[in-house]
């Protein structure tokens, strides 16, 4: 199979499809690799390293679009990549459908097979292509939030691992799943004193476990949220209900009685962040202060550190990317129903039912079942 890398075009974005180990793989298995010019020269993967991997290199999108089998990117599809798309051609990256009619009017039109990598699954309930971003953005959410507790970004002057002698930082992870347990690690890691809010008896019984009493877990209800919101030097918002906007669990009154020039990591922001005060940001301005407390609502934290996430992102779809290439997208996704879980359109039908219950009405879209639609 031909499979073409494009650069990404989405405003500073600096990811890639496909690291160079992942081309060589694909190369190993017989495969080509076509890959943009420059696609990855922003975080160290130049044409050089990727012919050497075995890929040939385009001069432009156009090219890629025009004779790729496969497309493997990060973002999803901007409208002008979109017309370039045809049937007969699948597009494998992340998609978020549901809240973008525009999108997903020119992928139906389109005629392409659209993998999303946010809804392919995993054989324990999880969303395995989602998870090393939540990671990426769990261990940032205390690197960030250590920097904006120094005085000269606005914060109170806290070191979060304290010193011999001072009392080290107090950090509040509300939600321990995939985000909260990787920011507690961090915090741990640097010395602060943890505290990790769960709905979840379970998964707080897990944690107890992962981290062997180093850090305190409590179940979330309004009262600790409250007390532990009004002592902490840094809160970390890492709540998901999955398919709901997330809710607010500090409220303007919570946020007013925090100590001034703490600080709030809303992780959960691209789901409608989780405390009252919160308003998306971008890297270019992370950061502004509601009633003396530094908030942080950055919606694409990955995209920071886009070297490490484009590795752990690549780690996670190779071995689906290559079985598409492998066994042909139909046959790998007739063979895998956790991949199959990924299609979101095929050939004009949209095969995943969140997007029509989100968009049936306004699109005049029906709901194909993905399995019915390969055949
Ligand atoms: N801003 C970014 O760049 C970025 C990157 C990755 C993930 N995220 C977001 O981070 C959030 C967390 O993702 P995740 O992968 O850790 O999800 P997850 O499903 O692994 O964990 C969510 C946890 O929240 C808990 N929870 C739900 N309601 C709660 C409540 N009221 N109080 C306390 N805990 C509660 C759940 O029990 C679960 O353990 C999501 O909104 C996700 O979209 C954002």
């Amino acid at each position: 199979m031909l499979v073409g890398v494009p650069k990404e075009i989405k405003n500073h974005e600096y990811r890639i499809g496909l690291t160079p180990a992942a081309v060589k793989e694909f190369v190993t298995h017989g495969h080509s690799v076509m890959v943009e010019t420059n696609a990855g020269d922003a975080i160290g993967f130049t044409d050089q390293m990727y012919t050497e991997a075995g890929a040939t290199i385009a001069p432009s999108a156009q090219q890629i679009f025009a004779e790729a089998e496969m497309i493997v990117k990060v973002k999803e599809p901007q409208p002008n990549e979109c017309k370039l798309l045809s049937k007969g051609q699948t597009l494998y990256t992340y998609l978020h459908l549901a809240p973008d009619a525009t999108q997903t009017e020119l992928l139906v039109a389109s005629g392409a097979t659209c993998i999303a990598y946010e809804t392919v699954t995993d054989g324990h309930g999880g969303l395995p292509l989602l998870a090393p971003m939540s990671e990426v953005a769990g261990r940032m959410s205390v690197q960030a939030g250590a920097h904006y507790l120094e005085k000269s970004h606005g914060g109170s002057g806290t070191l979060l691992g304290g010193v011999p002698g001072v009392a080290p930082g107090k950090v509040l992870v509300i939600g321990g799943g995939v985000v909260g347990t990787n920011a507690a690690k961090m915090a741990l890691g640097l010395g602060a004193d943890v505290t990790i809010l769960d709905r979840s008896l379970p998964r707080l019984r897990q944690l107890d476990d992962i981290f062997r009493g180093q850090i305190k877990t409590v179940f979330s209800t309004v009262d600790a949220i409250e007390h532990y919101s009004s002592k902490a030097d840094l809160v970390v918002g890492a709540v998901l209900i999955p398919g709901a906007a997330a809710p607010k669990l500090l409220n303007r009154e919570h946020i007013k009685a925090m100590k001034p020039g703490s600080v709030l990591v809303d992780v959960a922001i691209d789901q409608g962040g989780c405390f009252e005060t919160s308003k998306a940001t971008t890297h270019q301005e992370p950061v502004y202060t509601v009633d003396d407390v530094v908030h942080y609502c950055v919606a694409n934290m990955p995209g920071g550190v886009a070297r490490t996430s484009t590795m752990a992102l690549n780690n996670a779809t190779m071995p689906f990317g290559l079985a598409l290439a492998n066994k042909g997208p139909k046959q790998a996704m007739l063979d895998d129903k956790h991949l199959l879980a990924g299609l979101n359109v095929h050939e004009g039908k949209v095969t995943y039912k969140a997007v029509v219950d989100a968009l049936g009405e306004e699109l005049g879209l029906s709901y194909t079942p993905a399995e019915d639609a390969l055949k």
